[in-house]
């Protein structure tokens, strides 16, 4: 498409960008095969948090920020995002040439994550129309094809530049984007960790702490050179059930029953799980929130049974595991699936708009009314 979309009406709370950085925007062409995260668009949304209240966010170029060493996200880590995702609108259902995907509902869990660092909330409709305008100045950026998307990623982080140990008492609130490809494209190698833990009872990982996926690094990097894509988390108290991945969580068709382990304080609430949840029933599937046994999992794959393990997260849509190793020497390879494909093409047409969702997963970009 190459209609430049207008701001959106009614945004007008949300300062727009310069001309030239839209001009920049317009010159600017999609490479192929995209990738993931690399190509970063030239405009971003920014806002700062002080004296008790957030200033209006505003559309500026992509530009380091200028940071105290001693500021607090630095060292104590009270920063939070979010990952979310633009589409190009490929059918009739709607007027708008993008959509974004269940943006109030990632609206609530940043302030969901945000409440849980001591961080201040950013209202929820400021937050949806700064990214309903940056979608919108960065039309020409959505790619065209299924699949592809405007990845956005809006972040919180404390900037005082103090080194006591209590909340930030400044914010910023950034907006960065990439059009990208889905994470991962063909099936993926998951690597059983048995050896360090992601999240504790009462801990941070419900909620999108930035220092969640820090604490997954040294077990993710010496698995890289072996292949392998994603760590399966455990649960931390006995290493014996399923949690999520690194960055999605887990689904495993067991037969004709789609089983997820039940939301805990330990796992992030995933929109893309909760979007399966309501899409498995009408493809005819049971579905269970259940405690899953990774040593009965394992038996059973091993075993022959008619069993298909995947992830879904915003960035992956779902991606099919098609091995299991473990730090034992375990290397199980896994049939190939047969629903995970079905759901995923579900839920891309519905991205996409070509078929019809529940109520605010489509949200048409630049259809805002007036506030
Ligand atoms: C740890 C973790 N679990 C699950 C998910 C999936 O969440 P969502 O479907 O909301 O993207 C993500 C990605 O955001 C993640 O980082």
């Amino acid at each position: 498409m190459s209609t430049v979309m207008k701001p959106p009406a009614g945004c007008g709370r949300i300062a727009p960008a310069s001309s030239e950085l839209r001009a920049g925007v317009e010159q600017m062409r999609l490479p192929d095969p995209l990738g993931f995260g690399t190509l970063m668009a030239p405009i971003m949304a920014l806002a700062y948090y002080r004296d008790g209240a957030w200033e209006t966010p505003r559309l500026t170029a992509l530009e380091p920020l200028q940071l105290a060493p001693h500021a607090q996200a630095l060292h104590y880590g009270q920063a939070i995002f979010e990952g979310m995702k633009a589409y190009r609108n490929l059918g009739a259902l709607f007027q708008s040439p993008a959509l974004l995907f269940r943006p109030y509902d990632h609206a609530s869990r940043f302030n969901r994550s945000a409440q849980r660092l001591g961080m201040p909330r950013i209202d929820e409709e400021v937050f949806v129309e700064t990214l309903e305008q940056l979608v919108a100045h960065l039309d020409k950026l959505v790619p065209e094809r299924l699949a592809q998307s405007l990845y956005l990623r809006p972040a919180m982080f404390g900037i005082t530049d103090h080194l006591s140990v209590t909340p930030s008492t400044e914010y910023c609130f950034v907006v960065v984007a990439t059009p990208s490809d889905a994470f991962f494209t063909t099936p993926i190698k998951a690597w059983i960790e048995r050896r360090y833990s992601r999240a504790g009872a009462g801990g941070t990982g419900n909620v999108k702490a930035a220092g969640n996926y820090a604490a997954s690094f040294a077990a993710a990097a010496p698995l890289r050179e072996q292949g392998f894509h994603q760590l399966l988390w455990l649960d931390a108290n006995s290493r014996t059930h399923l949690e999520e991945f690194t960055a999605m969580n887990v689904f495993v068709r067991w037969g004709e029953t789609l089983l997820t382990p039940p939301l805990s304080d330990t796992i992030l609430p995933g929109i893309t799980r909760d979007s399966l949840l309501a899409l498995a029933g009408p493809l005819g599937l049971a579905m269970q929130e259940r405690p899953i046994a990774i040593d009965a999992l394992v038996e059973a794959i091993g075993g022959g049974a008619d069993i298909e393990v995947f992830g879904c997260g915003t960035g992956a849509v779902i991606a099919s595991v098609e091995a299991l190793g473990d730090e034992s020497g375990l290397r199980l390879p896994l049939p190939a699936p047969s629903v995970a494909p079905l759901l995923r093409k579900s839920l891309l047409e519905i991205h996409h708009g070509l078929a019809p969702a529940p109520k605010g997963w489509q949200w048409p970009v630049g259809t805002r009314k007036q506030p």
